[in-house]
């Protein structure tokens, strides 16, 4: 999709339909619409989507009224939906290319960022293995800014660059388990590197061996398909200050359960158990390209939690990289263990530093439900970071407790950890396992298995992966103060 700005009045733009953003209780006078208010047939309400035809004394094929909600809750994070919207409402009415009118009290960067985001996301289908010619992708996307300044091109730019890095994520995230193995990612790491210029190295069973990363290998062994430890780095020219940030993202391509194998009822789903890893791969895409002063660098351990007759059994005792023992009680408890190793590697690796993003239990669903990313934090400064960052982008995250005493809940008889803490509490023991292996470093640890997919379709976005919190991670990065 091509996107572009444009300064003409609104009345000259020539599009297939023009989309005018409205609100509740204002009452917009133009293109015909003010006996539409007055009527009641149209008040602005969110995704309340109108489209009018041969709208007098304009240019535009059709202008669309888009509901945006009340005045007093619109933002950023809502012009990005009502924007994702009305794209795909009006691709779904064959328009190809669409223009979109920004106020000028929205031109700031931030809003037209948040407008081409919407866009490009909302384009987006996860119909790649369809076959049929039914393709209704949008051709060209136009911002009308109603405001002079350099900040509407730095908003495209940034919208166009996040978002092509959000859909990278969702389409891995997407794929299914045969068609995305550990090393399928490992080569589309590759492949995304050398195109925007990052270094990026794989670390095979063997290296990973001589490391000494007995969890992650535990994992692995089950399957027939070997593991992989993608690592990205982005090095900026000149650093400012001495923080390093790493990104640690879950790569498990399907998540059987192992020997504590899982009911067969939507296992299917268990493809988007490497979404983490997906976002942490589409963030460095994006960072590429915007360039931020820190050193950045994401880990990706990846594999396949198979029930083949190598794999690790309930009882068994790994030694992780740290030098800590785990008694693995659930093979299905395996995010934890690999993310550990990832972790401690991260660290070794000089990492000051660090986020983990994983779809790592089913208990954050049952806690925050599919609206809210369940954040974990040792430091404050850490955690204060990453939800300033994520308020920013409209990454909805809720933080949870890690107090020394729900370590109380993962105790092993056989080991120092078991991977897995008891009836209760399971988002937080699975955090506290985490935490063993960030140590001192500052580290935040997101829970994203309520988050990173969207089980039925929304006006402004595609059923399926959604891409989160790779935004969060740029935000991040980018305003990285000392
Ligand atoms: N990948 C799952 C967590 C998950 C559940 C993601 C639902 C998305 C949706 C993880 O590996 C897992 O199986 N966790 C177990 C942990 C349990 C054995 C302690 C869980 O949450 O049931
Ligand atoms: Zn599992
Ligand atoms: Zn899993």
């Amino acid at each position: 999709m091509k996107i572009t700005t444009e300064r003409q009045p609104l009345e000259q733009i020539e599009a297939d339909a023009l989309v005018v953003p409205i609100l509740e209780g204002r009452k917009e006078e133009r293109f015909g619409a003010a006996a539409l208010f007055d009527s009641g047939e149209v008040k602005g309400k969110a995704f309340e989507l109108t489209l009018i035809h041969h709208p007098p004394g304009v240019a535009a094929a059709r202008v669309l009224l888009a509901g945006g909600g009340k005045s007093a809750e619109f933002d950023a994070a809502q012009l990005r939906k009502v924007a994702g919207a009305a794209v795909r409402h009006l691709k779904s009415k064959s328009c190809k290319n669409v223009a979109l009118a920004v106020e000028a009290e929205w031109a700031g960067a931030n809003y037209v960022s948040a407008a081409v985001e919407g866009a490009v996301l909302g384009n987006y289908e996860p119909d790649q293995y369809k076959t049929g010619n039914d393709k209704t992708e949008l051709e060209s996307f136009r911002v009308v800014a109603g405001r002079e300044g350099a900040n509407v091109e730095e908003g495209v730019r940034r919208g166009r660059i996040l978002a092509e890095a959000q859909n990278f994520t969702r389409s891995l995230v997407n794929k299914p388990a045969n068609r995305l193995t550990p090393s399928d990612i490992a080569d589309a790491a590759r492949q995304m590197a050398a195109e925007f210029g990052l270094e990026c190295e794989v670390l095979d069973r063997d290296q990973m061996k001589a490391l000494g990363m007995g969890a992650l290998l535990g994992v692995a062994q089950g399957s027939a398909e070997p593991p992989a430890l993608i690592v990205l780095r982005y090095r900026p020219e000149k650093a400012e200050g001495t923080a390093h940030l790493g990104l640690v993202g879950k790569g498990v391509t399907f998540d059987t359960g192992g020997i504590s194998i899982k009911a067969a009822d939507g296992m299917e789903k268990m493809k988007y158990d490497m979404a983490g890893g997906a976002a942490m791969i589409g963030a460095m895409r994006a960072l590429a390209q915007l360039k931020p002063a820190i050193p950045v660098s994401a880990y990706v351990p990846s594999v396949e939690n198979m029930p083949g007759s190598r794999a690790q059994r309930p009882g068994d005792i790994v030694t992780a990289m740290s030098g800590k023992t785990v008694e693995v009680i659930n093979t299905d408890a395996e995010g934890r263990l690999i993310l550990a190793d990832a972790i401690t590697y991260a660290r070794r690796q000089g990492c000051t530093h660090l986020v983990d993003a994983a779809t790592l239990t089913g208990a954050i669903v049952v806690a925050l439900g599919h609206m809210r990313v369940g954040l974990f934090a040792n430091q404050d400064a850490m955690r204060d970071r990453v939800l300033a960052a994520a308020n920013a982008e409209g990454e909805r995250m809720w933080p949870m407790p890690l107090d020394s005493d729900y370590k109380d809940y993962l105790k092993s008889a056989f080991a120092d950890l078991p991977n897995v803490g008891g009836r209760w509490g399971g988002a937080i023991t699975a955090a506290w396992f985490l935490k063993e292996f960030a140590e001192e470093t500052p580290w935040v640890h997101l829970d994203i298995a309520g988050t990173a997919w969207l089980d039925d379709a929304k006006p402004f976005l595609a059923k399926g992966a959604i891409g989160l919190p790779m935004r969060t991670m740029v935000r991040l990065a980018t305003e990285w103060k000392e």
